[in-house]
């Protein structure tokens, strides 16, 4: 499991494991542009120029064709790529999970993917808990994992209790839980029991989708070290050990947003921003899904 940036690896600059925006039904249910969309050109500008690999999207996101299309333009080579996406919860179950994750690799053009991830642990089956669909749907994932077209399996939004309850009832230990993580929220509990379980933790919305950059504090750190709010925020995220996966659809901020290698924040800036997290959630909240 060597290609998604560990926290113990050092990131390097030309490879950035960053993200691509694919979230064009954010468009379509926010209805504002600020919030999602997809860009082809961005895409194809963030594998050919930035040097970006990691590309993470999911079936809701209603974009896997769409990155077909730019990678093949971009003439990146598959086996260079890190491409994770993620089962939506309609699609839950047994069979479901199997039949999905090959419409996911026929849609994204590929026979692999480097990550699969269970994205929601709410399931919402009628007669059935949660707990019961959630271990079918793993066992799914395991399959997948074991006949190879998932080279690596995992979950997003889990909390630890239902990372336990996974535990009792499955076999394979997720490779990796993809959860919020920027300023305003730092779940340090949940990222000590993945990392005490060897789990990657990779946080997504990092600019907390933007609302973090105009934070005063983070507007100081950002003149101090001559780098913009968005820098500081991926760099902190990094800093405290984190996958982290910003998103942007302009090619100038994509480039922006990797230009992240070349400073470091000072223990006590970090400490700084840690300081700021006040629990709120950007995206959505798992903690009531039993
Ligand atoms: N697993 C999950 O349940 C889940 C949930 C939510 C999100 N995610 C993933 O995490 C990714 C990132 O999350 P997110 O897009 O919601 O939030 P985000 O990365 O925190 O913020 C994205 C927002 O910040 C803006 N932005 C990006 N770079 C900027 C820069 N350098 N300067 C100023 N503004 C900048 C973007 O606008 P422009 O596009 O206009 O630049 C966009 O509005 C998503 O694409 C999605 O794949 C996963």
């Amino acid at each position: 499991y060597p290609s998604l940036t560990h926290p113990s690896v050092p990131l390097n600059s030309s490879t950035h494991h960053l993200h691509f925006c694919c979230d064009i039904t954010f468009l379509c249910f926010l209805g504002t542009s600020h919030q999602g969309g997809y860009s082809h050109e961005a895409v194809v500008y963030a594998l050919q120029v930035c040097g970006i690999r990691h590309i993470d999207t999911a079936k809701r996101y209603g974009c896997e064709s769409f990155l077909s299309k730019a990678i093949k333009e971009s003439g990146v080579k598959r086996e260079d790529l890190w491409i994770t996406t993620k089962l939506w919860h309609s699609d839950y179950g047994y069979e479901n999970t199997k039949q999905a994750c090959l419409e996911s690799c026929k849609q994204l053009g590929v026979e692999y993917l480097d990550l699969y991830l269970v994205h929601w642990p709410d399931a919402q089956v009628p007669g059935k808990s949660n707990r019961e669909v959630r271990a079918e749907t793993w066992r799914a994932m395991e399959e997948l994992y074991e006949r190879g077209i998932c080279r690596s399996i995992g979950v997003s939004n889990f909390l630890i209790n239902h990372l336990e309850q996974l535990k009792e009832d499955c076999q394979i230990t997720p490779h990796v839980n993809q959860v919020e993580y920027h300023p305003f929220h730092r779940p340090q509990e949940l990222v000590e029991y993945c990392r005490s379980r060897n789990i990657i933790f990779e946080g997504y919305c990092p600019l907390a989708k933007g609302e973090a950059l105009s934070h005063p504090d983070i507007i100081q750190l950002a003149k101090k070290y001559g780098k913009t709010p968005a820098q500081i925020c991926i760099r902190w995220s990094i800093q405290n050990g984190i996958v982290t996966i910003p998103k942007s659809t302009k090619p100038e901020r994509i480039q922006e947003n990797c230009e992240v290698f070349d400073f470091s924040l000072a223990e006590d800036d970090v400490s700084i921003i840690n300081g700021m997290h006040d629990g709120r959630h950007v995206s959505w909240d798992p903690t009531p899904v039993v």
